[in-house]
Parts: structure tokens; sequence; C-alpha cells
């Protein structure tokens, strides 16, 4: 583990707020940096965060290029849960970034593996100089899901009952969470220079207790993560529960 920096906060909020110090701090160094996104809860704080530091002119967007992780299939754009309108929601429609500079993984039309090989091309092109990562439950990361091969890059994936099952909240029922994603592959995300991983709350315990046990499987796809140069991984007490005599 000797790339992987921790960081042990008490909330959520402390959580968001050395995330933000991280990200701010780059985009005041760097104004052009690419940054590669996240959705779901974790970064939601985050997002929040830099979105007070664009209004306090601290740092703009004006030059930034994104990336973001996935996309779920058998969405249209326009649904509120699609991944693209989370970001536009959450963070793009606030700042000043330019829509050509924003990419998402696209799942419309009828030619998925097209999509696929489209964007892994442009992430080929790209140098993410920072991934923002969250966890699943089942240690996935963007939607590699276990058993995902290291090498894989951006790919159509069946999604697992667990996933779906730990995004159910934010549909009205089971059966209305996709079944498919489009995400990056996990080779994609090793090419990040640095990668800020967040995990918050009792229901990644077991993740948390799994990633730091150091273990690298395909099993559990974040363990690759002890492979990469340049690792933060900032959790709060709520997923610290299991490791809490260690950190
Ligand atoms: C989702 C996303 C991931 C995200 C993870 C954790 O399914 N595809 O990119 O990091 O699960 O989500 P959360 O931050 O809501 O715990």
């Amino acid at each position: 583990m000797a790339n992987m920096k921790i960081i042990k906060v008490k909330d959520f909020e402390e959580l968001s707020m050395e995330a933000t110090k991280i990200v701010g701090g780059l985009l005041k160094e760097k104004p052009q940096a690419t940054l590669g996104l996240a959705t779901g809860i974790s970064p939601v704080g985050l997002y929040k965060n830099l979105v007070k530091m664009y209004q306090n002119k601290e740092i703009s967007f004006k030059d930034v290029k994104t990336y973001n992780l996935d996309e779920y299939c058998e969405l249209p754009k326009s649904h509120p849960e699609s991944y693209y309108s989370f970001m536009y929601r959450n963070l793009f429609s606030h700042v000043d970034i330019k829509d050509e500079n924003v990419h998402i993984p696209s799942s419309e039309g009828s030619d998925l593996q097209k999509n696929c090989d489209d964007y892994n091309n442009l992430l080929h092109k790209a140098e993410i100089d920072l991934q923002i990562l969250g966890i699943g439950g089942n240690g996935h990361i963007g939607f590699n899901e276990p058993g995902t091969p290291f090498n894989q890059e951006t790919f159509v994936v069946k999604l697992t009952d667990r996933t779906r099952n730990d995004n159910k909240v934010f549909f009205n029922s089971l059966d209305e969470v996709p079944q498919y994603a489009i995400t990056m592959g996990i080779d994609n995300i090793m090419k990040a220079k640095k990668i800020v991983m967040l995990i918050a709350g009792k229901s990644k315990a077991q993740a948390v207790k799994r990633l730091l046990s150091g273990e690298i499987t395909t099993d559990f796809p974040a363990s690759i993560l002890h492979k990469h140069p340049d690792v933060v991984v900032i959790f709060d007490e709520e997923a610290a529960e299991l490791v809490n005599d260690k950190y």
C-alpha cells in the first residue's frame, strides 16, 4: 500500500472539504486541467464546494476538460437519473465549463459498441490529471463489476443485482433501474495521473476493510488501485467502522 495515501475524516462534510482542497488546488495551479469525474452520492459535496469556489471567483472551468466514468444504458440523456443529467444538475450548469469540453459516454443510438469505441478513442487522446472515484459496495469502480479483467477498456457492462439494488434509491422501483451501462474500463481509469477515491457511510465499511487488506484481485475491482502510483483514499468514520483500530 506504499502509494496509497489514506485520509480519515469525521463525516461527509469533512470528506468533501478534503476532496475540494485537492481538486480546487489543482484547478488553481492548472486552470486547463483535465478531470475524470464520477457520479453517485460521494462526490456531491465536492461538486457543491467547487461551484462555491467558482462563484467566489477562486477557480474557473473555462479551460477545464472533463471525462465521466460511466452512463446508464436504456435511459435517454434527458432522464433525470441519467449521469448526463446528474452532472449538469450538480456541477456543469453552475460553472463556466464549455459543453464541448464535457465528455460523458453516450448510450443513445443502436450501436453501443461504436459508442464505446468512440469514447475509448477520446480517452486514448486525453490525459486525465485527476480522476475522482467512488466505490461500489462490491468494490466496483466506474461500473467495472467484480470479475472485470484489469486490462479492460470502455465497454458495455451488465450490472449485478447488488449494484442495481444499491442504486434503486434513485428510482421508483428496481424494475426501473437499468440493466446495463457503458463504463470506462479499469485500464482507462488506471491511466489517470492521480486518483482520489471518496468513501462515505456505513454501507461502505466492508468495502473499506477489503480495500485496505491490500489483496489485489479482480473479485474486488478497486483493489487494483494498489498498483497506481498516486492514489488518495478519503473515508469518513462510518466507512471506517471495521478498520478503526488501524486508522
Ligand atoms: C455507482 C457509480 C460509481 C459510483 C458508485 C458509488 O454505481 N457507477 O461511479 O462511484 O456507484 O456510488 P455512491 O457514491 O453513491 O456511493
